[in-house]
């Protein structure tokens, strides 16, 4: 038998996966699952054949274009590539690929997740009743707002925000939605959503926005103190997408003001760093990036991300190929 290529698996994945990598490849887990620094990376780089990374390996141009290269795949696990440069990846001649697909649901999920705790007050309540502030039901006890009638404006209108369309429409809410170009009229209509021209004309209709564009230096504070101040007195803000995209500063304080009514938090701009005044503030809902942490996406992001390496080492086009 041909001798199996190395493959570096930088974390801890489901137990499926592991199994599958490792019969199908000479695979190096990480049964530690401490993150690999920036020397390791390097070093592995020069001794394996692919890498299936996460969002805490970083890849920037000087690792990628280091001499001695070994590594012609990044299979990366997860959909977001701001951590691996790769256009500096495609220049060096290595491919690189995603898994687009199966966390599409899960994500979806957990933007209405955080859209129903922010509105309601969810996080508030158990934090009260855990302390044992409860003093029993009365009809002016922590009124939250209702969803149903509110308007959704979506950033971003690729799988995970249509997918979040399709779960706002069935809680009666309008969906409106800003991206450079316009989805298919077909898309429109079967999902009920409708675009607005800018980024500014949607924030000023949203009763919710939820942020839905991929990270990296052309989304970084898209969300800054400008569009806060433009958005609605009271709204809601969610991010499911990159920490980045939002100035955490500018929001803890238009949270603490009141000017935005509440945040639903998945991902932060200094992972696992939170901004300090956000964690003080009873209108903000944070959850620590669990977009797509279920047992069922997780395996399926691995066996993507097996299958884009089954297909590049078997001399086929990978099927999530990006690089
Ligand atoms: C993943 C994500 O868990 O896939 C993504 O883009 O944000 C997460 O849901 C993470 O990126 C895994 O690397």
């Amino acid at each position: 038998m041909a001798e199996r290529p190395r493959l570096l698996v930088t974390r801890r994945l489901p137990q499926a996966v592991e199994a599958y990598l490792d019969e199908q490849y000479d695979a190096r887990l990480n049964d530690s699952d401490t993150p690999l620094g920036a020397d390791a990376l390097a070093a592995a780089m020069r001794e394996y054949d692919a890498i299936c990374p996460t969002i805490t390996d970083r890849f920037d141009s000087e690792i990628l274009a280091a001499p001695g290269r070994t590594v012609r795949i990044l299979a990366n696990f997860g959909a977001g590539l701001d951590h691996i440069n790769v256009a500096a990846a495609k220049a060096a001649g290595i491919v690189v690929t995603n898994t687009p697909d199966a966390l599409t649901d899960a994500t979806a999920d957990i933007a209405v997740l955080l859209m129903l705790m922010a509105a309601r007050r969810a996080g508030e309540g158990e934090r009260e009743l855990r302390a044992g502030r409860w003093t029993g039901w009365r009809p002016t006890h922590m009124l939250g707002r209702a969803l149903t009638g509110k308007v959704l404006g979506l950033v971003g209108f690729g799988r995970i925000a249509q997918a979040t369309a399709v779960r706002a429409r069935s809680f009666g809410m309008t969906v409106l939605y800003y991206s450079r170009r316009p989805a298919p009229a077909e898309i429109e209509a079967s999902l009920g959503a409708q675009r607005c021209a800018s980024l500014e004309e949607l924030v000023q209709a949203a009763d919710i926005v939820s942020l839905h564009v991929p990270g990296g230096q052309e989304t970084r504070h898209l969300v800054d103190e400008h569009l806060l101040a433009t958005m609605k007195p009271g709204a809601i803000l969610v991010n499911t997408a990159r920490g980045p995209v939002i100035d955490e500063a500018a929001l803890a304080a238009a949270l603490r003001s009141g000017r935005i009514g509440a945040a639903g938090l998945d991902v932060y701009e200094r992972e696992p760093a939170v901004h300090p005044d956000l964690l003080n503030l009873e209108n903000a809902v944070l959850l620590p990036h669990l977009g797509s942490a279920t047992i069922e996406t997780r395996t399926a992001m691995g066996m993507q991300a097996a299958a884009n390496l089954d297909a590049f080492f078997a001399g086929r086009d990978p099927p999530n190929r990006v690089a």
